[in-house]
C-alpha cells in the first residue's frame, strides 16, 4: 500500500488556503499588530538562539505547519531513526549518525547489536593517533615528525572536515598545517602539495567506499609524489592512513589496515563528519575539542528529540522552509553566516540538504506533485552585501535566508566585530521592513527616483545567534541543519539518505574516460552534441581521430 502524497492531506490544503490569505500581509503589519512578536517568536536550542519573528507567518501558520508535521508522523519517524530502524529503505540501511555522538553506556542497536561500544573504540583509536601526530611522536619514514596533514576525499569525506577545520581555526594547533584535496582536477593536488616535504607530510585517504574515482586518482598521485621524494615503498605505511568502511579496498591500495579507521554503513557520507571522517579535524583541534564538538551535536539531538514541535528549532526551520517552498513559491534558500570562519558552511550544507532532499519521488516511488528541496547557497557577510544582496532587497524573487552570527569573534580586532554585527542586524531589519515610497519622498527624492529607492521589504529571514563559534556551538549548528533536513524529508515523504541521482554521471564518466584517451578514434555512440564535444577535445589535446 502506498502512502498518500502529503499534498493530499487536509493539513496541506488548509495551508494552501491560508497562504492565499497571507500572501499580501506585510511583516510591517505583523510587527505593528503584535508588539511582543520579536521576543515571542524565538527559541533557545543547545546554546543557540533562533529568532524566527521576521518570517511571513502568523500563529495560525505555525499551528497549521505543526499540524502537518504531526499528520506525517514526524515524531515516530524521528524515533525510528534514533532507534536504528532501517529507514534508508533503498539501500537497506539504518541511519544512525546520532549514534556517533552517543555517550558511553547509551544503547543503540542495529540488528540487535549495540553499536555504541564500537563508536567509542574508534574514537579512542582516533584520539590516540591524533595525539601522536600532534605531539610529534609519530615519525615519518625518515624519522621526522609530521608537519602537514593532507585529507584526500570528496563529498561527505571532504566537506565536513574541511568546513569544520576552517570554522575552528582558533582552536587548532599552529604546529600543523591541515589541507584538503577533493577535486580530480590535477590542479588541486598540485597546489596542495606544492612546496611540501614528503618526509613531513601525512595523507589521510578518506572514502567510505574506497572506490570513488576522484579520491582514488588523488590518492594514487599522492602515493607517486611521496615515493618520488622518499624512494622507498616502505614509506607508504608511515605517510598514509585510511578512513573507510571498506577494509579490503584499503589493503589493496597498500595501506596497512592497522592504520585504517573504520565507520559503518549506517553513517551516510554527508552525515559522517563526526565519525572517523573527522580525523583531519581531530588532528587539527585535538581529541578534547572534538569531544566538545560531539557534545554540541548531542545537545541539539536532545533538543530535537524532546522539545515540543512548536518550540523545536530544527522543526521550525524545516517547517518555515516547507512554507516558503511549497506555499509561497521560493526556489532557493540562502545561508548567510556573519563569521568568516564559516566560509565553507554553505558548501557543506549544499551536500547535506541538496543530496538529501533533491528528490522527485517519495519513499514508495510516487512522483511528487509539489516542490521539494530548495537550492541552498550563501557566503559570509558582509561580502555578499556588496555582491548579490541587491537582488535580495529589490529583486523579484522570494529568497528566504538564515542569518548566522555570534556575540564574540574568533579574534578581537579593534571594533571589527561590532561593525560586522551592526551589518548583521541591519540587513534583517532592512529586508523585513524596507522603506516606503513616502519615507523615500520625505527624504527629498522626487520623480522616478522614488520608485528606485523604495524597498518593499517583507523579505523573510531567520536569525541564529550564538555566543561564540566554539566546537560545541559548531556541533549544535550542524545538528540543527541535519535535523532540519530530516524533518523536511519526512514532510515531503522522501528518503533523505540515498543519492541515486549522482550515479548516472559517474557511469557515463567511466564510459567517456577511455574515449578521451584511446590512441585510435573511438566509436562514439552518444548524442550528437556529446560526440562533437569529445571529438573537439581530442583534437585540442592532439589526439587525432584518423
Ligand atoms: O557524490 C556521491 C557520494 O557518494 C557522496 O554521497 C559521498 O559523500 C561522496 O560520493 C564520497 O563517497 P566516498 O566517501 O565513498 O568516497
Amino acid at each position: 500500500m502506498t502512502t498518500p502524497l502529503v499534498s493530499s492531506l487536509p493539513q496541506w490544503k488548509a495551508l494552501s488556503a491560508h497562504a492565499e490569505n497571507l500572501r499580501n500581509v506585510h511583516l510591517r503589519d505583523l510587527f505593528a499588530d503584535d508588539p511582543d512578536r520579536g521576543e515571542r517568536l524565538g527559541v533557545e536550542a543547545a546554546g543557540l538562539h533562533l529568532d524566527y519573528s521576521k518570517n511571513r507567518v502568523t500563529d495560525t501558520t505555525l499551528d497549521l505547519l505543526v499540524e502537518l508535521a504531526e499528520a506525517v508522523g514526524l515524531r515516530d519517524a524521528a524515533g525510528r531513526m534514533f532507534s536504528g530502524e532501517k529507514i534508508n529503505v533503498t539501500e537497506g540501511r539504518a541511519v544512525l549518525h546520532t549514534a556517533l555522538r552517543a555517550t558511553a553506556g547509551q544503547v543503540v542497536e542495529v540488528d540487535g547489536v549495540d553499536v555504541v561500544p564500537g563508536v567509542h573504540a574508534v574514537l579512542a583509536r582516533l584520539g590516540a593517533f591524533a595525539e601522536k601526530i600532534r605531539s610529534g611522536a609519530w615519525l615519518g619514514h625518515t624519522g621526522q615528525p609530521i608537519r602537514t596533514v593532507v585529507n584526500i576525499g570528496i563529498g561527505g569525506s571532504d566537506l565536513g572536515p574541511a568546513m569544520a577545520t576552517l570554522a575552528l581555526r582558533p582552536y587548532a594547533t599552529d604546529d600543523l598545517d591541515v589541507r584538503f584535496v577533493s577535486n580530480v582536477d590535477g590542479d588541486d593536488i598540485a597546489e596542495k602539495t606544492r612546496g611540501l616535504d614528503p618526509a613531513t607530510t601525512l595523507f589521510i585517504v578518506a572514502s567510505k567506499t574506497f572506490t570513488t574515482q576522484e579520491t582514488m586518482a588523488n590518492a594514487a598521485t599522492a602515493r607517486a609524489w611521496l615515493l618520488d621524494g622518499l624512494k622507498d615503498q616502505a614509506a607508504v605505511a608511515r605517510h598514509f592512513v585510511a578512513v573507510s568502511t571498506a577494509a579490503a579496498e584499503v589493503e589493496a591500495f597498500g595501506i596497512d589496515t592497522e592504520n585504517m579507521f573504520g565507520f559503518w554503513d549506517w553513517v551516510g557520507g554527508r552525515y559522517s563528519m563526526d565519525s572517523a571522517v573527522g580525523l583531519s579535524l581531530m588532528i587539527a583541534i585535538g581529541p578534547e575539542r572534538f569531544e566538545e564538538l560531539l557534545a554540541g551535536f548531542r545537545a541539539m539531538d536532545t533538543h530535537f528529540r524532546t522539545a515540543p514541535l512548536r518550540e523545536n528549532a530544527p522543526v521550525l526551520l524545516a517547517l518555515l522552509g516547507v512554507w516558503y517552498t511549497d506555499f509561497l513559491g521560493a526556489e532557493s534558500h540562502a545561508v548567510l553566516p556573519y563569521a568568516q570562519y564559516l566560509d565553507s558552511f554553505a558548501d557543506y550544507l549544499q551536500q547535506l540538504d541538496m543530496e538529501s532532499n533533491g528528490k522527485s519521488v517519495t519513499v514508495d516511488g510516487q512522483r511528487v506533485d509539489y516542490a521539494t528541496g530548495p537550492v541552498v547557497w550563501g557566503t559570509p557577510g558582509t561580502n555578499g552585501q556588496h555582491a548579490y544582496y541587491q537582488l535580495l532587497h529589490q529583486g523579484t524573487r522570494l529568497v528566504p535566508a538564515d542569518f548566522i552570527g555570534f556575540a564574540h569573534p574568533g579574534n578581537e580586532v579593534g571594533d571589527h566585530h561590532d561593525l560586522l554585527m551592526a551589518n548583521f542586524f541591519a540587513q534583517t531589519e532592512a529586508l523585513a521592513f524596507g522603506k516606503t515610497a513616502d519615507e523615500v519622498a520625505a527624504e527629498g527624492a522626487t520623480g522616478v527616483l522614488v520608485a528606485h529607492k523604495t524597498f518593499e521589504g517583507n523579505r523573510p529571514t531567520t536569525t541564529i545567534l550564538g555566543e561564540k563559534l566554539t566546537p560545541f556551538a559548531l556541533g549544535a549548528l550542524i545538528a540543527l541543519y541535519e535535523h532540519k533536513v530530516f524533518t523536511q524529508g519526512i514532510v515531503w515523504g522522501l528518503n533523505s539518505f540515498d543519492q541515486w541521482g549522482v550515479q548516472l554521471g559517474k557511469v557515463l564518466a567511466g564510459r567517456i574516460a577511455p574515449e578521451l584517451t584511446s590512441p585510435a578514434a573511438p566509436d562514439l555512440r552518444h548524442d550528437s552534441s556529446t560526440n562533437a564535444l569529445i571529438r573537439r577535445y581530442r583534437s585540442l589535446r592532439g589526439r587525432a581521430d584518423a
